[in-house]
């Protein structure tokens, strides 16, 4: 009996420690676990997760241009960016003269997207800021287009973190970001897609559009209400001053 008791409990521990650490990558335990465990695993965050450079262009890049134009120098921030996946899309698409801002709270996954950066030599067009979502350091209506990939229910509250992301784009820009499809591991962090209508609805957002991206996630596009003149990367220097940051730099 005991050593069925014994193994009972060692069941559960094993199952807790599954959850907490590998499925729901520490959102359970608190910001500062999320942030150590990608700090973690940021050395092998590319080969985990296999991205298709030419898909991400098809699914990610083209749209994005196309939703904006005639506009093709929009400033974009980039909230989540772990290695740069959608700073360095942007930068390798011939159409894009705009700029990309990238923050992120690791700082090992932000060495990363240095690194690769860098040695794409893009550094013209992306600077990394060491960040945290729920609090964004820009003022209102800054951005042509903010987005926010495969992050959103890592945050400790996602619906501020989306309301932040809107709060810094401006009337009639874009916003992008993802809706994870398998909610079952991950109570009260993931949005169904009938919360996430009414969420950027009440955030003043427009023609909102929902579709299934990849294996695991949606892509969810909307615009946010009113109209104002576009940005684009004139704006940079400004954005980068009123934040008070020194960007994470690419020298050396
Ligand atoms: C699954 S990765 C997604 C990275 C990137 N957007 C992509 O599509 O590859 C999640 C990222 O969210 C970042 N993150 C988690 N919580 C954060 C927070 N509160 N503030 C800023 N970044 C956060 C992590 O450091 C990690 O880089």
């Amino acid at each position: 009996m005991p050593i069925l008791l014994a193994l009972i409990i060692l069941l559960i521990a094993a199952f807790l420690i599954w959850w907490l650490i590998f499925e729901t990558e520490g959102v359970y335990l608190g910001r500062r676990a999320v942030i150590a465990l990608y700090d973690l695993y940021a050395h092998r965050y590319d080969r985990i997760k296999q991205f298709d450079e030419t898909a991400d262009i098809t699914l990610i890049g083209q749209p994005l241009l196309a939703r904006v134009a005639p506009q093709s120098d929009p400033l974009i921030l980039d909230v989540a960016t772990g290695t740069a996946r959608l700073p360095l899309v942007m930068a390798r698409m011939a159409r894009f003269d705009g700029h990309v801002i990238g923050i992120d709270a690791s700082r090992l996954m932000l060495n990363k997207a240095r690194e690769k950066i860098m040695s794409a030599r893009f550094e013209t067009f992306i600077t990394l800021l060491r960040q945290d979502a729920s609090a964004l350091p820009f003022d209102d209506e800054t951005f042509d287009v903010v987005t926010c990939l495969e992050a959103l229910e890592f945050m400790p509250r996602p619906a501020q973190a989306l309301a932040e992301m809107i709060r810094v784009l401006r009337p009639g820009g874009l916003l992008l970001t993802t809706i994870r499809i398998d909610t079952r591991w991950m109570p009260d962090r993931t949005f169904s897609e009938a919360r996430m209508r009414t969420e950027l609805e009440a955030l003043g957002m427009r023609d909102i559009e929902i579709m299934i991206w990849q294996e695991d996630y949606s892509q969810v596009w909307a615009w946010k209400k009113g109209a104002a003149a576009p940005i684009g990367p004139p704006g940079l220097a400004t954005v980068l001053d009123s934040t008070g940051q020194i960007p994470i730099t690419y020298a050396g």
